[in-house]
């Protein structure tokens, strides 16, 4: 509790902004030029997280894709970006492996794949049935295996490729309350590791990408209360709340070829909120 009107205080005192500004810069405001013309394709990319990759990666002149299920969303994004958006629902591998063909026809193939698509539903750990279970799992694991299985040999055949997963913090603090969502962001920690032996030989990187805590639309609606907020700052080494946009950005570095050295690691976008 000391520790918590310290904090209050240097606030006041230097008013250290809850945001971090030099972060909200345009999606371009540093240029990678492996990015122009690139072939990306992004799950879940119609809200959160995933509208600001989609966002970015057309910042840089690539050529995007995205699939999702919410086509209200979608539609909009896509209208705004330019980027082409898909109608699939990821629960559905035999539709996820017929968008990523027709994503490969239509762009030549696929050089980035994020495997962005995530669902934090919550449940009570003494009365989920094995049907819930294996949704969680399915709606959180499955499709990031299913999709970088789909765009493998596409991209060994054109000499390498980027496939970005995204992780969690949540299982590094063995949050309650979400043992489905926990225990598939976990897993996603060993296929990377698996899949970057597996497909390294074939110049294909696989790196997971782990945030913190980001404020989304979902997340604030959903979860975000005043003394939440609070709590993360706190645990959170810097001080302001993360945005989709820091994501994004270290996206860009992974699907670029300035990562070129980088496979099988998680890369950290938490604030140091797993420090502790
Ligand atoms: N927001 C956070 O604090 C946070 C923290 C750690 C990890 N993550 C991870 O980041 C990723 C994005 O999270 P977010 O916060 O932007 O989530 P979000 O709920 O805001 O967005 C997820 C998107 O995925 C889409 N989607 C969900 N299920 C789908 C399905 N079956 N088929 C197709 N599309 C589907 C949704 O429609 C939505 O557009 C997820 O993998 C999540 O686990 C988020």
């Amino acid at each position: 509790m000391q520790q918590k009107s310290m904090f209050r205080d240097w606030r006041l005192l230097y008013s250290i902004p809850l945001c971090n500004t030099a972060m909200n810069t345009p999606h371009d405001s540093v240029k990678y030029r492996s990015l122009e013309n690139r072939s990306v394709l992004i799950t879940g990319g119609a809200s959160g997280i995933g509208a600001s990759l989609v966002e970015a990666f057309v910042a840089q002149g690539s050529r995007v894709s995205f699939l999702d299920v919410d086509v209200p969303a979608g539609t909009e994004l896509s209208a705004r970006t330019g980027a082409t958006f898909m109608n699939c629902d990821l629960l559905d591998i035999a539709a996820l492996r017929a968008a990523i063909r027709a994503v490969e026809a239509a762009q030549q193939g696929i050089a980035v794949l994020v495997n962005n698509a995530g669902k934090d539903d919550r449940q009570e750990f003494k009365s989920i049935e094995p049907e819930a279970w294996r949704r969680l799992l399915a709606l959180n694991l499955d499709h990031q295996f299913f999709a970088s299985q789909a765009v493998s040999a596409g991209m060994a055949a054109q000499a390498g490729g980027s496939i970005i997963m995204m992780g969690s913090v949540s299982w590094m603090r063995g949050r309650p309350g979400m043992a489905g969502y926990t225990t598939a962001k976990s897993a996603i920690n060993g296929l990377t590791r698996t899949l970057a032996r597996e497909l390294g030989p074939s110049g294909v990187r696989v790196n997971c990408i782990v945030p913190g805590a980001i404020l989304t639309e979902r997340q604030r609606k959903l979860w975000l209360t005043p003394e939440l907020d609070a709590q993360f700052l706190e645990l959170q080494s810097l001080k302001f709340r993360l945005t989709a946009q820091h994501v994004a950005k270290m996206a860009l570095f992974l699907g670029s070829d300035e990562s070129a050295g980088c496979t099988g690691a998680n890369f950290m976008v938490d604030a140091g909120l797993t420090q502790n």
